[in-house]
C-alpha cells in the first residue's frame, strides 16, 4: 500500500487535529485495556503515547510505507512495548484468540471491506476480548449532511484521501460482525462547517461473546 499525497497530509492534519481535542479521544480509545493489543492501520503511531501500564504488548499493524516507518519511530515514546508490522485489516498476521483487545482509529473508513476487516478482528480476539474503536460515520439523521457523504464517497473523496469514507454506517458493521456493542459516544469533531462531511464521530467498545 502506498498513499504518498494522504500519507503527508494526514501526518500534518493529524497533529492540528490532535491539539484540537483528538488526543483526548486517543487517550480515551485506549484507557483501561491489558493484556495484548493489536492495533489495525496504526498510520504515524499517534495512539501508541496513550497506552496504559496494563497493556503488555501492542503489535501496530499499518499497510503504508510511510506511515509505518513514523509509526516505529513513535513506538519509541510509547510507555509500552510496541511492534511495528506490515500487514492489512482483511489479513492480519497474528494468531486465532490470542489478543485481549483490538483497536481500530479513524480505520474502518478507509479499509476496502468492513465486514472482513471486523471478521479478522473476531478471530483474532479471545472470547470476552475487547474492540476499541475511534472512527468518523455517517450522520446520524437523513438529510443534507447526509446526501453530501453519499455523494463525496461515490465521487473524489477516496480516492483523494487515501480510501477514506464518510458515511459509512460503521455501528451497523460492528454489531453485523458478531459483536456486543458497548457504551458508545457519538459527537462531532472539529465543531466547523468545514469539516462536516467527517465530523460525525463514534468513540466507544464492543465485546467478543
Ligand atoms: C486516517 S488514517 C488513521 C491512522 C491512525 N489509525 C490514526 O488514528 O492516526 C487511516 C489508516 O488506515 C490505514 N489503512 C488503509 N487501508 C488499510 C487496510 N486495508 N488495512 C489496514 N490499514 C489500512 C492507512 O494506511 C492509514 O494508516
Amino acid at each position: 500500500v502506498s498513499h504518498p499525497v494522504f500519507a503527508w497530509v494526514f501526518g500534518r492534519a493529524s497533529v492540528v487535529l490532535d491539539r484540537a481535542g483528538g488526543q483526548e479521544h486517543r487517550r480515551r480509545l485506549v484507557a483501561g485495556l491489558s493484556g495484548r493489543v493489536v492495533e489495525v492501520g496504526a498510520g504515524s503511531g499517534r495512539n501508541l503515547v496513550h497506552y496504559p501500564p496494563g497493556v503488555r504488548e501492542v503489535v501496530a499493524v499499518e499497510p503504508e510505507h510511510r506511515l509505518r516507518e513514523a509509526a516505529a519511530r513513535a513506538a519509541r515514546t510509547s510507555p509500552v512495548p510496541v511492534t511495528v508490522v506490515d500487514g492489512v485489516a482483511g489479513a492480519l498476521p497474528v494468531a486465532d484468540a490470542a489478543f485481549d483487545a483490538v483497536v481500530f482509529s479513524l480505520v474502518l473508513c478507509s479499509v476496502p471491506d468492513q465486514s472482513a476487516a471486523l471478521t479478522e478482528a473476531h478471530r483474532v480476539l479471545r472470547p470476552g476480548g475487547r474492540l476499541r474503536f475511534y472512527e468518523h460515520v455517517v450522520a446520524d439523521r437523513p438529510g443534507v449532511l447526509r446526501r453530501a457523504q453519499r455523494l463525496a464517497d461515490a465521487t473524489v473523496w477516496p480516492t483523494l484521501f487515501g480510501g477514506c469514507h464518510t458515511g459509512r454506517d460503521t455501528l451497523a458493521a460492528v454489531a453485523a460482525a458478531g459483536f456486543d456493542l458497548g457504551p458508545v459516544d457519538r459527537f462531532t469533531f472539529p465543531r466547523t462547517p468545514l469539516a462536516a462531511l467527517f465530523a460525525p464521530h463514534v468513540l466507544g467498545e464492543a465485546v467478543r461473546p
